[in-house]
């Protein structure tokens, strides 16, 4: 890119939680391959963050490259009101075969912030549906990140959650702490006392407990314990709140599972997915729900669930997630993931003594390392294509979830140069 576009970018282009004439430059990608970016310049960086958690195949990938160049001889977009097509429904198909038992209905959207806010809709209209208005209140985890549209930012953790930017326009929710109980331990009655002593007292204007399952992603990069989840699971059975599982970050076999759900063995009443099912080629999500609560919301006027976005299933990201899941499905990745899980264990744990370190964790494919002081990002902007490696932390986390498709060189060559962040950044 020349220095004028450069310019340019800098002027005019917003990026991701940045100002524009950020002091750290972008560095400009010229194209990926497998598991590296190539940048401008020719240097290559090892993408330890599958773009955002979602390019779990790796960049480029034949396959998928095949079946979107098809989808575009046929059809790229078509409106879905009144209309549908063949790869919408295999979509569907597959999604509702795959994901925890009795989501039968799927709602396919455009990212993951606008399935939560449709999953929180579906909530809402669905009790409307059964004569309890004042169930519109949600209930939801300290630490949780849910998305950046206004439904989603309102139940993402108060204090890291932008709320105190937004406080007089975002809807007031309640909040819990987060699970004490870390993931591989057993959940004590103490550990869910606060929620089960909140929906006994407030259960009548809660619509629903909106959560990650066992991996709490950008709000802490926190793995809880599957007990939590089934202990939650009965909660909301007794006092009649549904249970929204947002597995944006967590489909798709990030953490050992297909879904995380699995590993408490429970069924979500809504569930949110996006960020992989696409292999990070397209934006598309998806909010699936059960018969009930579908039938729930046709029961009254206006009979339908009102919420429906332009390009909702779009043919061409619609065929590409059918693609990347059928790919999912045939590689070996109930093997990779124990492999690289193994691997980042032995590359990252015996780094929890380190002056510089608070904790690290790993599951599937997540490690992460939580630093005492807060990593500095230009240091970390400056250092990264010295080290050949992409990493993006943030706050106290240096954290890699890469591609399933990484090699034991490549994982060994990112879990070094997270150790050389925490050493040179923290
Ligand atoms: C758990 C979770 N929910 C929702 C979102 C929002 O997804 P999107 O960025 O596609 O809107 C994210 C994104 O990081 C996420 O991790």
């Amino acid at each position: 890119m020349n220095p004028s576009d450069l310019a340019f970018d800098a002027n005019h282009i917003w990026h991701p939680y940045s100002p524009l004439n950020q002091p750290i430059s972008p560095l400009a990608v010229r194209t990926a391959q497998g598991v590296t970016l190539e940048l401008d310049d020719g240097r290559q960086l090892i993408d330890a963050m599958s773009s955002w958690w979602s390019v779990i195949h790796g960049y480029n990938h034949p396959t998928i490259n095949a079946a979107a160049k098809e989808q575009i001889d046929q059809l790229s977009h078509v409106m879905f009101g009144g209309l549908t097509h063949q790869p919408a429904v295999d979509l569907c198909k597959t999604l509702i075969e795959i994901t925890p038992a009795g989501l039968e209905k799927v709602f396919l959207c455009d990212s993951g912030s606008v399935a939560v806010d449709v999953a929180m809709k579906m909530a809402l209209q669905y009790w409307q549906a059964l004569e309890q208005p004042k169930k519109t209140k949600f209930a939801a985890l300290q630490g949780g990140y849910h998305g950046d549209t206004l439904g989603a930012m309102s139940v993402c953790d108060p204090s890291t959650g932008m709320h105190h930017l937004f406080s007089d326009t975002l809807a007031q929710q309640h909040f819990i702490e987060r699970p004490a109980c870390v993931f591989g331990s057993s959940c004590k009655p103490q550990h869910i006392l606060s929620l089960e002593q909140l929906l006994a007292c407030e259960h009548e204007t809660i619509a629903a407990v909106i959560l990650e399952p066992i991996v709490q992603g950008a709000g802490g990069m926190y793995f809880y314990a599957a007990e939590y989840l089934q202990a939650v699971r009965s909660l909301c059975d007794r006092y009649g709140i549904l249970l929204i599982a947002d597995e944006i970050a967590t489909g798709f076999g990030r953490t050992g599972k297909l879904f995380a759900c699995e590993h408490a063995d429970i069924a979500p009443d809504i569930l949110c997915i996006g960020k992989a099912m696409t292999g990070g080629y397209l934006s598309l999500a998806a909010t699936l729900t059960t018969d009930a609560v579908a039938d729930g919301i046709g029961r009254k006027e206006p009979g339908a669930f009102m919420h429906g976005p332009t390009f909702m299933g779009n043919p061409l990201a619609c065929k590409i997630a059918s693609t990347s899941i059928e790919l999912l499905l045939q590689s070996n990745w109930q093997q990779r993931l124990p492999a690289i899980e193994k691997q980042l264990s032995e590359n990252l744990l015996p780094l929890k003594n380190h002056d510089k370190i608070h904790d690290v964790r790993v599951l599937g494919a997540i490690g992460v390392i939580e630093t005492h002081t807060p990593v500095d990002m230009h240091k970390v902007q400056k250092i990264l294509p010295e080290l050949g490696v992409w990493l993006r932390p943030f706050g106290r986390l240096v954290y890699t979830m890469p591609p399933f498709i990484i090699d034991a060189k490549q994982l060994d060559t990112i879990t070094h140069a997270m150790q050389e962040v925490v050493e040179r950044c923290a």
